[in-house]
């Protein structure tokens, strides 16, 4: 499957099989991997550019929590992150991109998803994120979470996969998808238990959710 095509611009776009194929994850087991999802082309810009981040010192630690919650745990997550800011083409592309997944999602689904925030996130060797959801039922402000993958060639004995849980037993291990770039997942936010297992290179990803606008959703997320 390949799922970015040329359009008039020159800038690839989605290809609409593929949005299918992901709706139908959705929608059938709560959750979609797809291969080669984003052009090639596009995922090199976006992992020169979280490497050129990685050297200028701009990316932060991540820690969990929100607002006054907010604490830096590495014993549960190990990732250091930049929040995406419009500043390149790539990056633009990319948001042109999940705007348009938006679009189609909500069109399928009638989700109401209305504003879409990611991060570029690098994970050092020996770094992981343990099994967790990332919102939760009832303040479900992120509906959607997505993952783009930006490593070419991730090496057999690489590790730092994302491993994907049943919705009913969160310890039967359903799936492992392998950080290659292109390689694109998401997953409903509050009901699919996932972790990323220990990596043994720098991995490189772009973390992303689709949120629903906070009046709707009844509670609003303190800033993060
Ligand atoms: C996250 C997350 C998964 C991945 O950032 O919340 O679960 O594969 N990331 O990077
Ligand atoms: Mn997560």
């Amino acid at each position: 499957m390949n799922a970015t095509l040329m359009v008039p611009g020159g800038l690839s776009g989605l290809d609409g099989n593929a949005v299918s194929q992901l709706v139908d994850g959705l929608v059938e087991q709560g959750w979609f991997a797809g291969e080669r999802f984003i052009d090639t082309t596009l995922c090199r810009s976006l992992h020169d550019e979280l490497q050129r981040l990685s050297a200028n010192q701009a990316l932060s630690e991540a820690g969990i929590g929100r607002g006054d919650q907010h604490r830096l745990r590495r014993d549960i997550r190990g990732d250091a992150i930049h929040w995406l800011d419009r500043e390149s083409q790539a990056q633009r592309h990319y948001l042109a991109l999940m705007a348009e997944l938006q679009q189609q999602i909500n069109r399928a689904l009638y989700l109401g998803l209305f504003e879409f925030e990611a991060h570029f996130a690098e994970y050092p060797p020996g770094a992981f994120y343990k099994r967790h959801v990332d919102s939760f039922q009832g303040r479900a402000n992120r509906v959607i979470s997505t993952v783009l993958y930006l490593n070419p060639d991730w090496p057999d004995d690489g590790g730092g996969e994302m491993a994907v849980y049943a919705e009913d037993d969160e310890t039967r291990e359903v799936a492992r998808v392998r950080p290659e770039a292109g390689t694109f997942m998401c997953f409903l936010s509050d009901r699919i238990p996932h972790a990323v297992l220990p990596t043994r290179y720098p991995r490189a990803s772009i973390a992303g959710w689709f949120r629903r606008n906070a009046s709707l959703g009844g509670r609003i997320d303190p800033a993060r």
